[in-house]
Formats: C-alpha cells, sequence, structure tokens
C-alpha cells in the first residue's frame, strides 16, 4: 500500500515535470510557429502569416495581439459569424484558449 502511494507520487512528479516542460518549451520562438503550423494556419495564411493562399485570406502577421485574440476567440464561439468565417470556426474547434493565446503573441511579432 506504502509502496503504490510513493509510485503515485513518483508518477505525478513525472507528469507535472513534463507539464511544466512544455509550457515552457511552447513560448520558444521556434515551437510557436511550429503550433501555427500545426494547426494548419499556414495552408491558408501562409507559413509567416502575409503571404496567403488565395485573396479572400488575410494577412495576419504584424496585426495587434489584443485584435488577433478577439477575432480568435469570436471565431471560436461563433460571434464573429460571416459568409467567409465559417472555415475558420472549423480550425478553432481544434485550437485551445491558452493555444489562442500563444498564436495572437506569435503572429503580432511577425
Ligand atoms: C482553410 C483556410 C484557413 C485556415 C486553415 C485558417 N484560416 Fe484564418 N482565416 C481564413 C479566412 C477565410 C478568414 C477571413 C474570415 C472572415 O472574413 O471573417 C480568416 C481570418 C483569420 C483571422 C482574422 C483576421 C482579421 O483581420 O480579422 C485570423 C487572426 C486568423 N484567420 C488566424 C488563423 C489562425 C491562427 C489559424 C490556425 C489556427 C487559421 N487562421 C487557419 C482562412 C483560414
Amino acid at each position: 500500500m506504502k509502496k503504490s502511494k510513493h509510485i503515485g507520487r513518483s508518477v505525478f512528479l513525472l507528469i507535472a515535470t513534463i507539464a511544466i516542460s512544455s509550457a515552457n518549451a511552447e513560448n520558444s520562438e521556434s515551437n510557436l510557429a511550429t503550433l501555427y503550423l500545426a494547426k494548419a494556419c499556414a495552408g491558408c495564411h501562409g507559413v509567416d502569416g502575409r503571404t496567403p493562399t488565395t485573396p479572400y485570406y488575410p494577412i495576419i502577421a504584424g496585426q495587434n495581439e489584443a485584435y488577433i485574440y478577439n477575432q480568435l476567440r469570436d471565431f471560436k464561439d461563433g460571434s464573429r459569424s460571416n459568409s467567409m468565417s465559417t472555415v475558420m470556426t472549423g480550425i478553432m474547434s481544434a485550437v485551445s484558449e491558452q493555444e489562442i493565446r500563444f498564436i495572437s503573441a506569435w503572429l503580432s511579432k511577425q
């Protein structure tokens, strides 16, 4: 009984360590770029956020962080809704609140 408690605590500490180190890693420039790529944003907005693949997709790099954050949140909860936003709403269902913060900060600095 005692032994399993000990193992339980070790597993908890291991998971906590991994969670902390991955949170730090997510803040690095290359990991933020990877997050943007992993969420398929580049397929429409370009790898740098400023070379959209069609004229109907906006340039999003260099925009104010707070503005980007609000737009992404509004797409996600459906409050920004128009003929072109449906695709963004779908994409944002797979992007968490924390990831929205990371991506907004990264895009504003591109
Ligand atoms: C399939 C194409 C597609 C993908 C993939 C995509 N977007 Fe978009 N994005 C659009 C379109 C189209 C709009 C314009 C929507 C509108 O008119 O409301 C848009 C709008 C935006 C805007 C608002 C720009 C503004 O000026 O208001 C932001 C920010 C944005 N996208 C970020 C992202 C991020 C971050 C991802 C990845 C998580 C992503 N997009 C993935 C097509 C896409």
